[in-house]
């Protein structure tokens, strides 16, 4: 997929045309997902994303080579007086962002900005994938299987140790009554003034206009046919999430992003959203 114009940032949710407000009533037409099948998506989540792994192995995402473009503080800012910087990327995956990043820093020896990394993943197989890659190094990145929900996250990384931590593309696929916990437990982690990077699906992005009825579990949250669920940010809800639980927002706006499909000939305008949060220092 390649960018076909400038991102353009805006915190204007979309407007949606009649023929996508009527999409968006036919997802409701068979009604919603039933409860039990809701809670067995819940029990059955980290199972889920573990078979997603052992179907696509490393295949299915591409690297994530925009992280630096997009988020400045993750090249601008020198070591600290003791020593690297601390960066954790959450629901990591097979590690698409964390090892573009390791090869960025191992390619630019002189560079004042090092990072040490830690990586976390739900699923064991996932986690397996970045520890057997060739770039991984335990003097370099330490990578562990949890859930971030969970307080198994405090048995790997000590409290207020972070200077930066990544979300991207993993709260959509949490259950939105676990949202908070899971940045209470960033909050702990980071030390004042620590960063959290936040990137994800935007609302009404054309994956989520796509969903057919029968796939929506509850307002803008959606089961994909392979049991991972999906849930669709407004910008008012992300800032709210930050703003409540002990971080100011620096910067949270949609993305939209046209992209040509070469594959299928066909303009494709995504809307993402993006943020960074800041853990208040008092
Ligand atoms: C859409 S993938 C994104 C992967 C990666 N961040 C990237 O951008 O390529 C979402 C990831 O979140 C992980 N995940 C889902 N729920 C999680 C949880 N409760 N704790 C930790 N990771 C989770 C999944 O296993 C999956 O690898």
């Amino acid at each position: 997929m390649d960018p076909l114009e400038p991102d353009v940032f805006t915190t204007k949710t979309k407007e949606l045309t009649p023929s996508e407000k009527q999409k968006l009533e036919e997802q409701n037409k068979r009604g919603l997902v039933s409860e039990f099948k809701a809670n067995k998506l819940e029990i059955d989540a980290q199972r889920n994303w573990d078979i997603f792994y052992k179907r696509n192995e490393t295949r299915f995402f591409k690297d994530r080579h925009w992280t630096t473009r997009e988020f400045q503080e993750l090249l601008d800012q020198p070591e600290t007086e003791g020593g690297k910087r601390n960066l954790f990327e959450v629901g990591c995956g097979v590690g698409n962002l964390v090892f573009p990043l390791l090869e960025e820093q191992n390619d630019d020896k002189d560079s004042a900005n090092r990072f040490y990394f830690y990586a976390c993943d739900f699923s064991p197989r996932a986690v397996d994938f970045v520890r057997s890659n060739s770039l991984y190094d335990p003097e370099q990145i330490t990578a562990f299987q949890c859930d971030i929900t969970t307080q198994q996250v405090h048995e790997n990384i000590a409290p207020g140790s972070l200077d930066v931590c990544t979300l991207i593309f993993v709260l959509s696929a949490i259950h939105p009554h676990k949202f908070q916990d899971v940045v209470e437990n960033l909050w702990k982690l980071l030390k004042p003034g620590g960063l959290v990077l936040f990137r994800d699906y935007g609302l009404y992005d054309m994956a989520q206009l796509r969903f057919k009825p029968g796939n929506k579990i509850s307002e803008n949250l959606y089961v994909r046919q392979d049991g991972t669920r999906s849930y669709f940010f407004s910008e008012q809800e992300v800032a709210q999430l930050f703003l409540e639980n002990g971080f100011e927002v620096i910067t949270n706006a949609y993305v939209h992003r046209r992209t040509l499909n070469l594959k299928e000939g066909i303009d494709v305008p995504r809307i993402f959203l993006q943020g960074k949060f800041r853990k208040k220092s008092t």
